[in-house]
């Protein structure tokens, strides 16, 4: 087994932050965890997580029992570590492209925290960045800051992150590969000799390239993936507008050819959550700045972008107008298994409804704490899914959470005024569709 690395420092502790540094702490690794919301330090400092992640609690509250990760607003705190991972956020600028401010400033307290340290440190940038920002932005910022050259006392790696929301920890505890955007030859060896510490005995697919092309295969991973998502939603729409087809069975056909695969291939409300749109958003300006207009990535947004409305014109195909009618929406949050209502299509489709004078009525298991705080006033939450289809003329499934699979055509046909339902995740089966009027995601109607 290769030695015990030592301490590994996270600056920034959001989302890819902290279920990295919690599941390397269940590998037996001490961890610092660094973050400028002091309201946060003090929490995670309590094993107390701030967001829902499925894992992520238990193992947090170990390591912080068993005092394996400490928390610090002060980024001198770095010092302490051999590698730290700058995993802040970039967020986006008003006209789309990425904002690097918060990447800047970690890159810098980290460089001068480093100035007076005799010891090898290794940088690595794991946040979200555009190609080129490693070399051409914080290798700069490192390297004037702390004084030193990137060799013989300091490194530096890109090492993009693929973690899906609801399955990071799974995702960070099983990873597919590990990419390595390596500064120099040492810099790389020696990230690679943290992760096989991590995985031993299990050896993970890795991929040790230049900083530059670590970066673009992070957000060819999500162009592509959200390329799947718009494609099958045109596909449903299509299928929608015929008598008798169904995406669902498209899809399931054509992900059994070994050149298409399975995966990504739900039709439903579009894409949501705080990558996707983000990402291509950002990708298509960086592109604009090279002189090249990415027009495919532009129509996958694009098509993203009307998704929501195909769900609001199958309601209003139920109804008629909307104005005044109570409306049921059966989840909030952008998928299932998280809190997250970031871009998600149900604050979509609820705002279009509410701006036609439409009731809503909203449940979701998880997330309406976080959704009360973006919807309009009127919007109502309800305790669980049965208050909120009471009295309703239409309800529209948003989010594909388990317990919507359970229910029965019972519990819509004898709560809902009229049992009118829009599925825009394909949760009910046609045996539970009896008694209902019902019109879905891709499934073709005879009705016009
Ligand atoms: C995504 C990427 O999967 C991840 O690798 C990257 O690091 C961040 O972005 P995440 O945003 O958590 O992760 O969600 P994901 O599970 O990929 O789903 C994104 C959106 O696409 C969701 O709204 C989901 O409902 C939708 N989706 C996904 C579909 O509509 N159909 C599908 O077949 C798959």
């Amino acid at each position: 087994m290769p030695s015990k690395p030592a301490t590994v420092a996270f600056v920034g502790l959001g989302y890819v932050g902290l279920c990295t540094a919690s599941v390397l702490t269940a590998k037996g690794i001490r961890v610092i965890g660094i973050d400028i919301d002091r309201e946060r330090i003090d929490k995670l400092s309590k094993g107390t997580a701030p967001f829902h992640e499925p894992g992520l609690t238990p193992m947090l509250k170990t390591a912080v029992k068993k005092q394996r990760i400490l928390f610090s607003t002060d980024i001198n705190a770095v010092v302490e570590a051999e590698t730290s991972f700058i995993t802040v956020g970039t967020p986006s600028n008003p006209d789309g492209s990425i904002n690097l401010s918060f990447v800047k400033e970690a890159t810098k307290g980290l460089g001068s925290a480093l100035t007076d340290s005799d010891h090898y440190h290794l940088v690595v940038v794991k946040s979200t960045v555009t190609p080129g920002t490693t070399s051409g932005t914080v290798q700069p910022i490192l390297t004037s800051s702390s004084g030193k050259a990137i060799g013989e006392k300091l490194g530096l790696c890109s090492n993009p992150e693929f973690l899906a929301e609801g399955s990071a920890i799974k995702g960070t505890l099983q990873p597919d590969k590990i990419v390595i955007g390596a500064s120099d030859k040492l810099s790389g060896e020696k990230l690679e000799r943290l992760y096989k510490h991590v995985y031993s005995p299990r050896k993970i697919p890795t991929i040790v390239t230049n900083p530059t092309t670590a970066e673009t295969i992070k957000y060819s991973s999500n162009a592509f993936l959200a390329t799947r998502v718009s494609t099958i939603n045109t596909l449903a729409n299509i299928c929608q507008r015929l008598p008798d087809a169904d995406i669902e069975t498209v899809s399931r056909a054509i992900g059994l050819d070994p050149r298409i695969g399975p995966l990504y291939l739900k039709a439903g409300p579009g894409y949501g959550g705080s990558c996707f749109h983000k990402d291509l958003q950002a990708l298509i300006s960086f592109s604009k700045t090279l002189d090249y207009d990415p027009i495919l990535l532009s129509a996958v947004e694009d098509t993203n972008q009307f998704q929501a409305r195909e769900i609001v014109k199958l309601t209003g195909r139920l109804l008629g107008s909307v104005e005044n009618r109570r409306i049921a929406v059966l989840g909030l949050s952008f998928k299932k298994d998280t809190d997250d209502v970031r871009e998600s299509a149900s604050l979509k489709v609820i705002d279009e409804l509410v701006k036609n004078n439409a009731t809503v009525a909203t449940y979701d298991p998880m997330a309406i704490e976080n959704a009360r705080k973006v919807l309009p006033e009127q919007v109502e939450f309800l305790a669980d899914a049965k208050s909120c289809l009471k009295g309703a003329e239409c309800c529209i499934i948003m989010t594909e959470w388990d317990e919507f699979y359970r229910l029965k055509p019972a519990d819509f046909t004898g709560t809902m005024r009229t049992p009118n339902v829009v599925d825009a995740r394909r949760v009910l089966s046609p045996a539970k569709t009896q008694g209902i009027n019902y019109l879905a995601i891709g499934l073709g109607s005879a009705r016009p």
